[in-house]
């Protein structure tokens, strides 16, 4: 499974880069308000560190300024695809979008539904969003794992990206659901790391080595 970090925040960025672990970013809207700057101007940003894709959001409700919108974001960077979130006109400019061959993820998806009708209008990838139908006392992690069977069901080569994602358990249910890629916030990431028998165990071993040393 391919690991994107869903932040705007550059540092967060730069430090799970240096991991060496992040395939990819996705942005929104109210990420990018958190940092007080523009989509297009932290995209920029993101790709001069980052070698993957990145997810930058159009904002433009009707079919006609998606696609300009999103031809003005692709046009930023090589590795930008742009993010609209599902709806009518998002399918529209879906198609017309991927047949210039810019990448569209289509995000705030909320049923296996949606994720086919955006798989069909030639969206690169599906964003799911887990936390928030777990919010209103759904089973986000269900609707994740059929979203993976309907899209790898009929061979689309739409990838699911699981998104809205709250801990390191919604992490481990994308990977057993087979997603293609989950977009991880930066503390979740941290939460990944650590278990507190590897503590345990680091401490024991610097311990026995000091002893054997005397
Ligand atoms: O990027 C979209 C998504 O990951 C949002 O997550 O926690 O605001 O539901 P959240």
């Amino acid at each position: 499974m391919k690991i994107f970090i869903d932040t705007a925040n550059l540092d967060m960025i730069r430090e799970i880069n240096s991991w060496g672990v992040l395939d990819g970013v996705t942005t929104n809207p109210s990420l990018i308000a958190k940092e007080g700057t523009t989509t297009p101007a932290r995209v920029r940003e993101i790709a001069a560190i980052v070698d993957g894709p990145i997810s930058a959001e159009a904002m433009s409700m009707d079919a006609e300024s998606m696609i300009r919108e999103g031809r003005e974001l692709a046009a930023i960077h090589p590795s930008i695809n742009v993010k609209l979130p599902m709806c009518v006109d998002a399918l529209k400019a879906t198609k017309v979008l991927s047949s210039e061959g810019i990448d569209v993820n289509m995000t705030l998806i909320f049923s296996p539904n949606q994720a086919l009708l955006a798989a069909k209008a030639g969206a690169r990838y599906v964003s799911p969003f887990v936390g928030r139908l777990d919010d209103i006392g759904s089973y986000g992690c269900d609707m994740l794992a059929q979203t993976v069977d309907v899209v790898r069901d009929y061979g689309f080569e739409t990838e699911v990206i699981a998104a809205s994602i709250r801990g390191p358990v919604h992490v481990m249910e994308a990977a057993a659901a087979g997603c293609h890629i989950a977009t991880i916030p930066y503390d979740v990431l941290k939460q990944m790391v650590s278990h507190p028998k590897t503590d345990e165990g680091i401490k024991k071993f610097i311990a026995d080595y000091e002893k054997s040393k005397r």
